[in-house]
């Protein structure tokens, strides 16, 4: 069933075993410009731009997911299941939810908790936990290690709403199970991996603090997350 709904690369062969996932096309299209060579696009339906290249010699492919749990939930599924896609890598921006962290520490998801009913509306899932890979995590932890980046492992919470009504809820949600910031895709990301046998993992870059109120601005996010980008960029094979 290629090309798919959304994404129009016309075979298999045009994306890598290994996707590297912001939320931002624009993200996706700054790693290509920055730090790929030999870069092909493969798409450009709705502007979610994905391309593949090699960096330092091996080839990896890195594609907008949108924004939300939806948006990421299909862009991949159809990489898994259509395209052959074994490994998809997200690299976004978190909330943190202590003040012990500060802009721009990078952390690495182990498992998402989340309150959304994506994962039991697509395969039935009744948790509201779910890990990502812990072979992805093993090799991500031992490139930081490598590059001499510090990166804290913990849970995190994957929220479909980013504007509550509620500002507080984020300290039950903390306290109560466990998480240490917020994102919105990786709860979607993991359960999508889950049910098709493939491998995910979530790198998140702090863009802004709910408990101290520090926050980075768009343009600075746009170029700050260097460390992030170099960790994951070295998955590729
Ligand atoms: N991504 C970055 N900051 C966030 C926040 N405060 N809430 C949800 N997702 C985020």
């Amino acid at each position: 069933m290629i090309p798919t709904p959304h994404i129009e690369a016309k075979n298999k062969e045009e994306i890598a075993k290994t996707v590297l996932m912001p939320g931002d096309p624009l993200r996706a299209k700054f790693i290509a410009d920055n730090f790929l060579e030999d870069v092909k696009q493969f798409n450009s339906v709705r502007n979610v731009l994905g391309y593949t290249g090699t960096y330092k010699g091996r080839r990896i492919s890195v594609m907008a997911s949108g924004m939300g749990m939806p948006s990421i939930g299909i862009y991949s599924y159809e990489l898994f299941k259509f395209y052959g896609v074994e490994n998809i890598i997200r690299i976004g921006s978190c909330g943190a939810y202590t003040p012990e962290l500060k802009l721009y520490d990078v952390i690495l998801a182990k498992e998402a908790w989340s309150e959304s009913t994506y994962a039991k509306v697509q395969g039935g899932y009744q948790r509201d936990v779910i890990e990502g890979s812990p072979e992805l995590n093993e090799k991500l932890i031992k490139i930081a290690a490598e590059l001499g980046i510090p990166i804290n492992v913990a849970r995190i919470h994957s929220s479909d709403v980013f504007y509550r009504e509620n500002f507080e809820q984020y300290k039950e949600i903390r306290d109560k199970y466990g998480c240490v910031a917020v994102e919105m895709e990786a709860f979607a990301l993991f359960h999508n991996a889950k049910v098709l046998g493939k491998n995910a993992a979530c790198l998140l870059t702090v863009s802004d603090n709910l408990a101290t109120g520090e926050e980075t601005t768009s343009q600075e996010r746009q170029n700050a997350f260097t460390n992030m980008m170099k960790i994951a960029l070295e998955m590729a094979e």
